[in-house]
Order: C-alpha cells, then sequence, then structure tokens
C-alpha cells in the first residue's frame, strides 16, 4: 500500500531506522546502459519526449540499485519550450534557448493552459512507470521553479552568475514579473498534470536560488515556490512536495513553512549536523552527500556517508546527494554508497 512506501513515510514526517535513498540524475551519462539508449533515441531532447525509452532510463537505476524512489526522465527547460520558446542541447555545452528581453516576448509566450499537448509524451512516461515500477518504489515528478527556470529563458543558456536574469529583474520589472508568474500558473498546471497520470510526490528544482540575495530571495524564489505548492495542493492536498533552494545557506532555515514544503532537500553548502539542529525540527530533509564522493570512492565516501546518516538520524531523512551525480561517477561507488546507508538493516 502506498502508505508504507520508505520515502512517503519520511516524507509524513515519520523517522526511520534507516533513511530511504534516491540520487538526483540517477539515471544519467554515468551508467552504461543509459548511454545505450541515449544513443537509441538520438538526442537528449528526443529521450526526453520518446515515453518507452524514457521511461525505460528510468527504470534502469531502480533495477541496478533498487533505489526506494525514482524521478521522471525528463528536464526542467521543457517548461519553456511548450510555453514556445525554442529549446536545443549543444553537446558539451549544455541548453540553448531562444531569449526572452521585453514584453513582446512574454506576450508572445502561450497562454499556461495551453502546455499539454506539446507535454503529453511527459504524461505518458508517467504513466508507463506507474504501472511499470515496483510496487514499494515512489514515483517522484517534478518541475524547475520559476527563478531558475526563468535565468534560463532571459540569457538563453545556463549562465554562472544569472546576470542577464538579475538585470532584466532590475531594469525592467514588469517584464521580469510578467515572465516569473507565467512560468508560476504553467508549473502548477504541469506538476498537477504529472500527478494525474501517477506521480506520488512532486519536486520543485531552484538550482540558482543561491544568487538571490536580500528581499529578493524570499521574492523570486521563496514565494513563486510557495504559489505553486499551494497551487499543487489545492488540486491534491495529500500530494507531498520536496523544494531545492539550492545554495540557500543558512537560509534553508524556515523554508518548510514559507514555502508550504513537506520536504527540504539541501545541498552539500551546509553540513548535516547544521540541517539537524536548524531545518530538520521543521519536517523531513533531503540530501547531502557531495557528488565528488560518487568520483573519489574509497573511504572518504563511506564516512562522510555514515557521518550524514548519523547527523540526521534523530528526524524524518532522505538520503540523497547534495547535487546531481556527474558523468564521470563511478557506478560502483554508488553501490557503496547505498550499501553503507543501509548497512545494519
Ligand atoms: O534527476 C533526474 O535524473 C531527473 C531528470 C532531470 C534531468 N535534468 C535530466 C537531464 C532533472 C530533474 C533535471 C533538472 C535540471 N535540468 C536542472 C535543475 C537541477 C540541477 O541539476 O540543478 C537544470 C538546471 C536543467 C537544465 C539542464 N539539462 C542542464 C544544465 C543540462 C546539462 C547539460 C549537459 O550536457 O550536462 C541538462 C541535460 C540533462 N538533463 C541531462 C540529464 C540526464 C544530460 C543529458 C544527456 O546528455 O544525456
Amino acid at each position: 500500500m502506498p502508505a508504507q512506501k520508505t520515502i512517503l513515510r519520511a516524507l509524513a514526517g515519520e523517522t526511520l531506522d534507516t533513511p530511504p535513498i534516491w540520487m538526483m540524475r540517477q539515471a544519467g551519462r554515468y551508467l552504461p546502459e543509459y548511454r545505450a539508449t541515449r544513443a537509441k533515441a538520438g538526442d537528449f531532447l528526443s529521450l526526453c519526449y520518446n515515453p518507452e525509452l524514457a521511461a525505460e532510463v528510468t527504470l534502469q537505476p531502480i533495477r541496478r540499485y533498487g533505489f526506494d524512489a525514482s524521478i521522471l526522465f525528463a528536464d526542467i527547460l521543457l517548461v519553456p519550450q511548450a510555453l514556445g520558446a525554442d529549446l536545443w542541447f549543444v553537446t558539451g555545452e549544455g541548453p540553448r534557448l531562444s531569449t526572452i528581453t521585453d514584453q513582446a516576448g512574454v506576450d508572445a509566450l502561450k497562454d499556461p493552459d495551453d502546455i499539454h499537448e506539446h507535454l503529453m509524451p511527459i504524461y505518458d512516461t508517467v504513466g508507463i512507470l506507474s504501472r511499470e515500477l515496483p510496487d514499494e518504489t515512489t514515483l517522484i515528478g517534478f518541475a524547475g521553479a520559476p527563478w531558475t527556470v526563468a535565468t534560463y529563458m532571459i540569457a538563453g543558456k545556463g549562465t554562472s552568475d544569472q546576470a542577464p536574469a538579475h538585470a532584466l529583474k532590475s531594469e525592467i520589472p514588469a517584464v521580469f514579473d510578467a515572465l516569473m508568474d507565467k512560468i508560476t500558473q504553467a508549473t502548477i498546471a504541469y506538476l498537477n498534470a504529472q500527478i494525474e497520470a501517477g506521480a506520488e510526490v512532486v519536486k520543485l528544482f531552484d538550482s540558482w536560488a543561491g544568487s538571490l540575495q536580500g528581499a529578493d530571495f524570499d521574492r523570486y524564489s521563496i514565494a513563486p515556490m510557495r504559489a505553486i505548492v499551494d497551487g499543487v495542493k489545492a488540486a491534491n492536498p495529500n500530494i507531498p512536495v520536496i523544494a531545492f533552494p539550492r545554495g540557500a545557506g543558512e537560509r534553508f532555515k524556515g523554508t518548510h513553512a514559507a514555502i508550504g514544503a513537506d520536504c527540504i532537500a539541501v545541498d552539500d553548502g551546509v553540513s548535516a549536523e547544521w540541517v539537524a539542529e536548524h531545518v530538520q525540527p521543521d519536517g523531513c530533509v533531503q540530501g547531502n552527500l557531495a557528488s565528488s564522493h560518487m568520483v573519489s570512492g574509497g573511504d572518504a565516501l563511506v564516512s562522510e556517508t555514515r557521518r550524514i546518516v548519523d547527523a540526521l538520524s534523530g528526524g524524518p531523512h532522505i538520503f540523497n546527494l547534495g547535487h546531481g551525480i556527474t558523468p564521470d561517477a563511478d557506478p560502483e561507488n554508488v553501490q557503496l554508497m547505498i550499501d553503507t546507508v543501509r548497512e545494519g538493516r
């Protein structure tokens, strides 16, 4: 029964003897079986929009490792594409999009309710997964948070400092706000459709939250995520939400209540001991082993994994990395991390 799944128990606030575990980017280029399926699909976006193959790569790390959760295979930039932005990936460089710089650009985007036809293959992937996943595995849907998605839509690519988005936000705030609002509304519609198709949990990725300073952090990271949680919970009151304001540092404190999230995912910029004291008292936390351990392995991997498990053993915890696993990771190190988390089980 769903209530027995370990991830859902942790999200409901239960402290488990062994934390459930999954990994950001667990379906990815570090796995030979992923690279083989991706080669069959052609490019990354073709894989995202092919429900059979996207479901296949989602299932690969579940078969290999028996993770407690799987995350839908898709990308946060599919929402801008569904809104009408051009999107492509340059090998070795990353995503490219048509840029939004003025009100005409925002006005040219589709109505947030008109994204579903474009995103239908994603909902089909969710449907396949909810039928094919093992009974004990939780299916997590996701979307990007508005600030992070906006940084890509404004710059037309990934940036190290999000300077174009910061510039638009201060120079033409009305355009920036209109874009944020459009992304927010589309994201609510997208996540609710994923839930209708079978997602049991949804996660919001605010990968660039850390570059927002002072009042901007509350206004452009926390408040839009809050609006999305409210919009999801209004339609689906029992669906748990994980929020990931990456790079928040000491501002992770208080985010459960501010966002209305059931779980806060923390990166490795804060220690597990600090998280236990300042964040976990408010609810479930997810994290936060540095993904570099998946490359380097060895005793440090084992001791850091044990330290994080111990530090967060007094409350609800889902074990994860602090950010996505990288393509140069060794699949055997992933097994070592899982064995270490589950030792003594
Ligand atoms: O966690 C998962 O495995 C679920 C699927 C997922 C992907 N991207 C698959 C993917 C999720 C949740 C994302 C989120 C995402 N996508 C974020 C936010 C999370 C984060 O990592 O901070 C961002 C910023 C993106 C945009 C994006 N997509 C970038 C910057 C890249 C990297 C480009 C590169 O070549 O490394 C992608 C591509 C991408 N998304 C890959 C995967 C597995 C690699 C694709 C490939 O070449 O096969």
